[in-house]
C-alpha cells in the first residue's frame, strides 16, 4: 500500500507528548500523571508524531541515549487509522533516527515476531506486578533523596543503565505526586528507587540495589507512599531474587513484555535491577 501523500511525521511538541500519553492511557498502559517532562528532557526531538491530513493519528518515541544507546516506545496508531501502514512508516522513521545504536525496546508479547524481522532478538521478559494494600511504616535506613543528591543517583544508576541519562533523572526524581528513596550503606549509596502517581495507582521504578534486602526496605519506602493504592512494578524474569520479593509482598502478575535489542544485550547487572524504569523509555 502506498503511504498517503498528506501523512507527515515530525518530532513532537512538549504538549504533545501529553496526548501522546493520553493515548497510551487509552491502550491500557497506565502511565504516570507526570511523566510527560522527564520523558521530553530525555531527548527533545526523539518522540515523533504522525499527522494526516492535519490529524494527529499516531506516535512513537525514538529517544537517542548518547551516540551507542537508544529506545523505542509509545509506538501507538489510533484504532481507526489501524491496518493502513500509517504504522510502520512511523516504526521506519525512528529506527532511522536512532541507526548505528544498539536500540532496546518493550514489546507486547503478541509483537516479538514483528520484532524479529526487524533483528530485534529477545534478552527477557519483564513481568509487571501489582501490589494491594502496602501501607507499612517506612523500614530503616532509607534517605529521602532531593537535589542535592543527584550526582550520587546518576553515578549509581549508570552503573545499571546502559546510558548516561542524566537530563531524564533530574526531572523523574523531581516530578510531582512522588517521591525518589535512597539506601545508604556505609556512607554510599547502594540503591534507589522512585515510585510516581500514575492513572491507576502507582508505579515503582526504577528499583535498582545491591541486595535483596535493600531492595526489600526501598520497595516498602516506596509502596507506602502509596498509602493503600495499588502499586505496579515491572520485573526482569532473569532477576530470581526479584521475583522472590514479589511473592513476598504477595504480588500477583497482571502484565507482561517482551525486553529486545537489536545488537546485544548491554552489560549491566540485571542481578541488581529489581524494577526497570519505564516500559517506553527502558
Ligand atoms: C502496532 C501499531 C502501532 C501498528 O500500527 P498500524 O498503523 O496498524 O500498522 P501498519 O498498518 O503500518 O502495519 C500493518 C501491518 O504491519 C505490522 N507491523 C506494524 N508495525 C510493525 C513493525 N514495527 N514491525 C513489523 N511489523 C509491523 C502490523 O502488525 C500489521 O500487520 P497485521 O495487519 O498482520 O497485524 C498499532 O497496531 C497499534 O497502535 N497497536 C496498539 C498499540 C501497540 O500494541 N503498540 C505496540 C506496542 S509493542
Amino acid at each position: 500500500m502506498d503511504p498517503p501523500q498528506d501523512y507527515v511525521i515530525r518530532p513532537m511538541e512538549r504538549k504533545e507528548l501529553d496526548l501522546a500519553l493520553e493515548w497510551a492511557a487509552r491502550e491500557g498502559w497506565n502511565p504516570g500523571l507526570h511523566d510527560s517532562d522527564a520523558f521530553y528532557s530525555a531527548d527533545p526531538k526523539g518522540h515523533l508524531i504522525g499527522i494526516l491530513a492535519g490529524v494527529p493519528v499516531g506516535c512513537i518515541s525514538a529517544v537517542a541515549y548518547g551516540s551507542t544507546f537508544g529506545f523505542l516506545g509509545l509506538y501507538i496508531v489510533l484504532p481507526e487509522y489501524r491496518g493502513r501502514g500509517l504504522g510502520v512508516l512511523l516504526w521506519e522513521k525512528a529506527l532511522r533516527r536512532l541507526k548505528g545504536r544498539n536500540v532496546g525496546l518493550d514489546g507486547v508479547l503478541g509483537r516479538q515476531r514483528d520484532y524479529e524481522k526487524h533483528g530485534f532478538r529477545l534478552a527477557h521478559r519483564n513481568l509487571r506486578f501489582r501490589a494491594l494494600g502496602i501501607g507499612r511504616p517506612r523500614p530503616a535506613g532509607l534517605t529521602d533523596l532531593g537535589r542535592g543528591d543527584l550526582d550520587a543517583a546518576l553515578e549509581y544508576d549508570r552503573q545499571l543503565f546502559p546510558a548516561d541519562r542524566s537530563q531524564f533523572l533530574e526531572k523523574w526524581l523531581g516530578m510531582p505526586e512522588s517521591a525518589a528513596l535512597g539506601y545508604v550503606k556505609g556512607g554510599k549509596l547502594s540503591g534507589y528507587g522512585v515510585v510516581r502517581k500514575c492513572r491507576d495507582g502507582y508505579k515503582v521504578g526504577p528499583l535498582f540495589a545491591d541486595t535483596p534486602d535493600i531492595a526489600a526496605a526501598l520497595f516498602l519506602g516506596l509502596a507506602g507512599h502509596a498509602q493503600g493504592a495499588p502499586v505496579f512494578i515491572d520485573v526482569p524474569e532473569v532477576n530470581a531474587p526479584a521475583l522472590n520479593l514479589a511473592a513476598r509482598m504477595g504480588m500477583e502478575q497482571v502484565f507482561a513484555t517482551a525486553r529486545m535489542y537489536s545488537m546485544y544485550e548491554p552489560d549491566v547487572d540485571t542481578g541488581r535491577i529489581y524494577g526497570v524504569t519505564t516500559l517506553e523509555l527502558g
